[in-house]
């Protein structure tokens, strides 16, 4: 996580979604929801992030549609998406979030590398184990499969996408026109027979330039952290203020080194900005959107975090008791959070639908450019963060405001760059290539 001048950089990623992180942002009157099957829609944001040096664009994903009443929620495929959006900018980095209940090892390793060498080695994955009924019953299954399970096929879907990777050396593809295209001694076999898969090899794409896109997690329980301290290069977090933050960053770094590894693995968790030239202003923007939230899409919402039918809660009373967290079986970060939120700030039910409206509880900052600026170098000093995963809560707008006020006050404070350093992910993340096998 050095820069070339020898300075932990701070480093940010723009996680792009719909009109904006904020639930009610496609209601505005202004909002861009009109254009959410329009490439060019993603180029201009693409573009704005590029502008702010931003290391790359992040998209999750989901796979079904469900409560399409309440607003948009995924549109474009993330991974055909970005083919389109690195032909339309030169240096940032896109991470798509990939399924590995869905996916299978080599369709996922094919996409990737093949985005890679398009790209020019600008691609992260981002590998989730998935979460709803719903998406299970677009894939075969009757339901989601258990926590257990998902967690073991997530392992042995990453060693195999990591296996058909390597299945090239770099130098494999001789090209000789009068003699052989590729040194077979240099393409291997993998022969991967497990629980879940059975994968032949080799990989149709030679070696990425990245040697491997770069993995990204996001997985909070004891699994997802374990996973992520063998194998991610890259973690997007949620927590919501700093001590919960830095709790998690302690954690995952003990767990990382646990795991033998020295690899930096910057964490970078979610952050919405409201951003204005008053601290009044940006509370004024916030409002704004939390009045087009209609409560019960909001208490809809809450029931797929608590796990729970919510429609019946009274909106100015307190937050009924909850299950305690070993009692969850749903996911358990954003519940962990939900619960956090409620014992910190004893929230009534409507306050509790506002803290969530925008970013479903990752952390929110609300004032001045230099107000953000102090308080993401506060959580960047402290073992709260390695960068943050930017959520704009309305787009464009919101995105505007940080590019054009925050990241100038990082910069000039030295914590951000000025310019591109390097020309893949992989070298703006400060990560070292792997060595070809
Ligand atoms: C910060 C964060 C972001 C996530 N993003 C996605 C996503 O885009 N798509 C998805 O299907 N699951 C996503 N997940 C879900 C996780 O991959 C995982 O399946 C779920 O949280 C259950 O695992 P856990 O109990 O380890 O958190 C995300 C989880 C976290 C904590």
């Amino acid at each position: 996580m050095q820069s070339t001048a020898g300075r932990r950089a701070m480093h940010i990623n723009l996680f792009l979604f719909a009109c904006g992180h904020h639930r009610a942002a496609w209601r505005h009157p202004y909002s861009s929801v009109g254009r959410l099957g329009d490439i060019g829609y993603y180029e201009q944001l693409a573009r704005t992030a590029e502008r702010g040096k931003l290391d790359a664009v992040f998209f999750a994903d989901g796979q079904s549609a469900d409560n399409l009443a309440d607003g948009p929620k995924w549109f474009l495929e993330p991974l055909t998406t970005i083919a389109a959006l690195s032909r339309a900018t030169e240096r940032i980095g896109f991470i798509s979030t990939v399924s590995s209940t869905f996916y299978t090892p080599f369709h996922a390793a094919r996409m990737l590398a093949s985005l890679d060498h398009l790209s020019g080695g600008r691609i992260g994955w981002n590998v989730v184990t998935s979460m709803f009924d719903s998406e299970a019953r677009n894939h075969g299954y009757e339901a989601m499969p258990d926590h257990d399970w998902r967690y073991r096929r997530a392992e042995e879907f990453v060693n195999v996408v990591l296996g058909l990777w390597d299945s090239w050396a770099d130098e494999a593809l001789l090209r000789d026109r009068q003699g052989r295209y590729a040194d077979p001694d240099k393409v291997h076999a993998i022969q991967h027979q497990g629980e879940h898969f059975l994968v032949d090899g080799p990989l149709t794409v030679p070696r990425p330039p990245q040697g491997h896109p770069v993995m990204f997690q996001a997985g909070a329980s004891g699994q997802g952290r374990d996973l992520a301290a063998r194998y991610a290069e890259a973690i997007y977090a949620v927590a919501y203020d700093l001590p919960s933050a830095q709790a998690y960053y302690r954690d995952i770094k003990h767990r990382v080194r646990e795991a033998g590894r020295q690899d930096p693995v910057p964490i970078m968790p979610g952050l919405v900005t409201y951003v204005a030239s008053t601290a009044a202003e940006a509370r004024r923007k916030q409002r704004e959107l939390d009045e087009l939230l209609p409560p019960e899409d909001a208490l809809r919402q809450l029931g797929l975090y608590v796990g729970q039918n919510c429609m019946g809660w009274e909106l100015d009373a307190p937050v009924p008791d909850l299950p305690a967290l070993e009692d969850f079986t749903g996911p358990k970060g954003r519940y962990a959070t939900v619960l956090r939120i409620i014992e910190t700030e004893q929230p009534t039910v409507r306050q509790l639908l506002g803290r969530l409206a925008a970013g479903g509880g990752h952390c929110t900052m609300v004032g001045t450019p230099d107000e953000i600026a102090d308080e993401m170098e506060r959580w960047f000093l402290n073992e709260g963060a390695d960068g943050f995963n930017l959520m704009p809560p309305a787009l464009p707008d919101s995105l505007d405001d940080f590019v054009d006020s925050v990241i100038p006050i990082l910069q000039a404070r030295g914590l951000f760059r000025r310019e591109y350093e390097a020309r893949s992910l992989r070298g703006h993340l400060g990560l070292l290539r792997p060595a070809s096998a």
